[in-house]
């Protein structure tokens, strides 16, 4: 593509920003789709996020994606915050609008859209959610709003479970989340459950760790969904799949949140064959 004076921008704004994928993804889609736009990434120092979203209005900065660690922070900058950001307190796409930036969390819906492509649902399920932390929280707000019935929510340390159960049950208006301890799995009431894996164990490069490893936990998992996408195959995934279950990683997850937020900024649809392309690409750097 040529730069000339009509290109439009974005871009990232994080600290560190160096080992992003989100240029491959949106500069991939710009190429494919024919748009004038190039995507850079922004380091941002610490306590200058608002400084950076004012100076990306003044500079006509089309959209911008907010990573680690100034996904809230970033919200006080904002002109508008979407409902589903809002509740969940975390926003990781800005669209550009008179005034000023309007906020999304595209990770939850690129979740959602992620879970929908694999023929997974969430409305009426019963689900087993692993962690809560930052990641985690957003999937148990995720759920809610989506119509879950019931989300066992497991974590080592159990008062931040409570913390989150609280937080959702009240914003859900219903006893949705059920806080528990990660070792009292085997108080789940019997049947079988999609599990996602919300927490940061078996992270890359600790490839064989698990939150928790025996058996009679995965004969309850139909389908397992980790949020890590490296290694390509965590240890979670692994036993699912041992147990007859259908195993997913996150790395659909990291596409079509990149999808939805440039669908936001371009008002554009994009297509399968464009999604395609794009996570070729990105399963292509895992290889
Ligand atoms: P993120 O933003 O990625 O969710 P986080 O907020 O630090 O990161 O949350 C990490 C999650 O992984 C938490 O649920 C954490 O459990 P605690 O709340 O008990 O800390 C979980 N986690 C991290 N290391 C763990 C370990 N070794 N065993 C079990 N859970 C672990």
């Amino acid at each position: 593509m040529e730069i000339d004076g009509r290109t439009k921008i974005c871009g990232l704004i994080g600290n560190p920003v160096e080992h992003t994928l989100s240029p491959m993804i949106h500069n991939t889609l710009a190429g494919r789709m024919g748009h004038n736009l190039v995507y850079v990434p922004f380091p941002v120092e610490q306590g200058r996020v608002a400084e950076a979203v004012a100076g990306a209005d003044a500079l006509g900065v089309l959209g911008l994606n907010v990573t680690v660690p100034y996904k809230s922070e970033v919200i006080a900058a904002l002109k508008e915050t979407d409902a589903l950001a809002r509740r969940i307190g975390a926003v990781n796409t800005l669209v550009r609008a008179a005034g000023g930036y309007k906020g999304y969390n595209t990770d939850m819906e690129g979740l959602y859209r992620a879970m929908a492509g694999e023929g997974i649902p969430i409305e009426g399920e019963q689900i087993i959610l692993l962690g809560a932390g930052g990641a985690a929280r957003a999937v148990a707000h995720l759920c809610a709003v989506k119509g879950a019935q019931k989300v066992y929510m497991l974590n080592r340390t159990l008062n931040r479970a409570q913390t989150v159960a609280e937080e959702v049950n009240r914003a859900a208006g219903r006893e949705i989340v059920c806080p528990m301890c990660m070792e009292d799995y085997g108080r789940i009431p019997e049947g079988k459950y999609l599990a996602v894996q919300g927490t940061s164990v078996g992270l890359a490069p600790h490839n064989e760790d698990v939150v928790i490893s025996d058996a009679a936990f995965y004969e309850k998992v139909h389908t397992g969904f980790d949020l890590i996408y490296s290694p390509w195959e965590t240890k979670f995934m692994r036993l699912v799949k041992e147990h007859g279950g259908k195993a997913f990683n996150g790395l659909k997850m990291l596409l079509y949140q990149g999808i939805i937020a440039y669908e936001l900024w371009n008002e554009v649809q994009v297509s399968e064959a464009d999604a395609e392309a794009v996570y070729g690409k990105l399963r292509e750097h895992f290889r």
